[in-house]
């Protein structure tokens, strides 16, 4: 067995590491490396010494050190070789493909399919991307960067936002949702989906009841099963949440939290009534469970003027407020927001920096600076008319198209419209044709708390142009027929 060369590092008198502890570490380096492999045979240690520029007792040392380890082995008349070593211990040339330790199958991913190229999507709530004003977004993130560098790229103490963002969002909350929230009650968070989680941290404790909107919002179900809680659906009609259920359910068990989606039930977009949104406060103050309002799209919309959020009418703090601006700006900004009762704005801090110490500083900033001069308002003026004509064009093309096979009624507002489907037209089915020909939807199935089948599906119609709805119900005409 050849002898092999080593080129190993002098080992360096200056560091804070013994010599003999050098050497060896450069060894199992070059085990690990590849380079040294099983049975290859190390330069006798005098040899090594001279290499190196040390005593021989120091290199003896070593080599005893890796063989005590498992790495070195010493043949009689051969010398010291490399042992035969464990799988994955000697040659690494990638990453280990297995964890070496316990774990758990963890959440579901919940990311839908990946959707064909050049597929007309019809899904999900996004806006339309092509849209979003991201030049001035890159103007007023430039200008934050400039004018403001220290709470950009500073670690800050604001874990519930920059205070310019938080006194902005309170503007716009009072102003165009009649919630009557100061800047010190406004948290900024990554998305909705991070004021869900850090909601959820800080009131669920594993075994509460938690109750859901049968047909709902599966990142919030995730979040919530994560923690433990016992989900418990409430069955919905045209007027959204079935309070009066909620109420039975109430008699029955200890409710900790109610996750509803009030303004635009999600998925079925319907809104809730006035009577019942008084009714809910009432029963969770009467059994002191936390409403987590999710009002995801409020400005969208079209007849009127919008029903107030609960938040709006909540004297006894019993609601949690999110919302995003996913929608009427751009989902990738990762920007949301909760409104709550200070002492829980103050423990979901504490929660974040757990996860995320700080936000985007400079995009808090430029998007304050949007808010601030209209450019926000504006741009959801204009998206809303938008939307509003491609509301129209979906449903005039699923009522000529489709009229026979479909009953909906023209949603109020949001970016989605909900249909259900008559007993010849089986929604799963329909779906996995219309994917075939280049058109995604989502079954209704897909909203399921119990997976049950639902004869219904709904269609997002925010990022899509008229013509392209055009086309794209044409296209679910014809994978709807028999
Ligand atoms: C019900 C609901 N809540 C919240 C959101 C927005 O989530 P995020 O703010 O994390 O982007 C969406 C987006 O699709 C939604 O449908």
């Amino acid at each position: 067995m050849p002898r092999s060369t080593l080129h190993l590092p002098p080992p360096d008198p200056a560091l804070p590491v013994a010599l003999f502890a050098q050497i060896a570490n450069a060894i199992t380096d070059h085990i690990r490396g590849g380079r040294l492999a099983s049975g290859d045979v190390l330069p006798g240690s005098r040899v090594l010494a001279r290499e190196l520029g040390v005593d021989r007792d120091t290199v003896i040392a070593a080599y005893d050190d890796l063989e005590a380890q498992g790495f070195l082995i010493t043949v009689a008349r051969t010398g010291t070789i490399v042992a035969d070593l464990p799988r994955g211990v000697g040659v690494q040339r990638g990453l280990a493909r297995q964890v070496g330790f316990a774990l758990d199958p963890g959440p579901p991913s919940l990311h839908p399919a990946p959707e064909p190229a050049g597929a007309i999507v019809l899904a999900a709530g996004v806006p339309d991307l092509r849209l979003v004003p991201s030049e001035l977004i890159a103007r007023a993130y430039r200008r934050a960067m400039r004018r403001h560098a220290a709470a950009a790229l500073g670690y800050s103490r604001a874990t519930t936002g920059h205070p310019r963002l938080r006194s902005a969002l309170a503007h716009l909350l009072r102003d165009a949702r009649g919630v009557a929230a100061s800047a010190d009650d406004v948290m900024i968070t990554r998305g909705s989906q991070m004021a869900l989680d850090l909601t959820v941290r800080a009131i669920v404790r594993p075994g509460d009841v938690v109750c859901v909107e049968a047909l709902g919002y599966r990142p919030s179900w995730a979040v919530l099963e994560r923690a433990g809680a016992r989900l418990v659906g409430v069955p919905l009609d045209a007027g959204g949440l079935d309070v009066a259920a909620l109420a039975r359910i109430c008699a029955r068990t200890p409710v900790r939290l109610l996750y509803v989606t009030p303004h635009h039930q999600y998925p079925t977009t319907a809104v809730l009534s006035a009577g019942r949104r008084a009714r809910l406060l009432a029963l969770a103050h009467q059994h002191r469970f936390a409403v987590l309002e999710d009002d995801y799209d409020h400005e969208f919309h079209y007849d009127g003027r919008p029903v107030l959020p609960l938040a709006s009418a909540d004297p006894h703090g019993v609601v949690v407020y999110i919302g995003t601006l996913s929608k009427i700006l751009a989902p990738g900004l990762r920007l949301g927001f909760v409104v709550a009762p200070r002492p829980l704005i103050d423990r979901l801090a504490r929660e974040r920096y757990l996860v995320d110490r700080q936000g985007d500083h400079a995009l808090e900033l430029a998007i304050a600076e949007l808010i601030e001069d209209d450019e926000l308002g504006r741009h959801t003026r204009k998206m809303r008319r938008i939307y509003h004509a491609r509301r129209d064009a979906l449903a005039a093309a699923l009522r000529a198209q489709l009229g026979d096979r479909l009953t909906f009624q023209v949603p109020t507002g949001g970016i989605a419209l909900w249909v259900e489907t008559t007993p010849g037209l089986d929604p799963d089915r329909w779906y996995r044709r219309a994917l075939e020909h280049g058109v995604v939807f989502q079954p209704g199935s897909a909203f399921s708390l119990t997976g049950k089948r639902v004869a219904a599906a709904r269609f997002g119609y925010g990022a899509c142009t008229e013509a392209e709805i055009k086309i794209a119900v044409r296209r679910l005409a014809q994978c709807a027929r028999p």
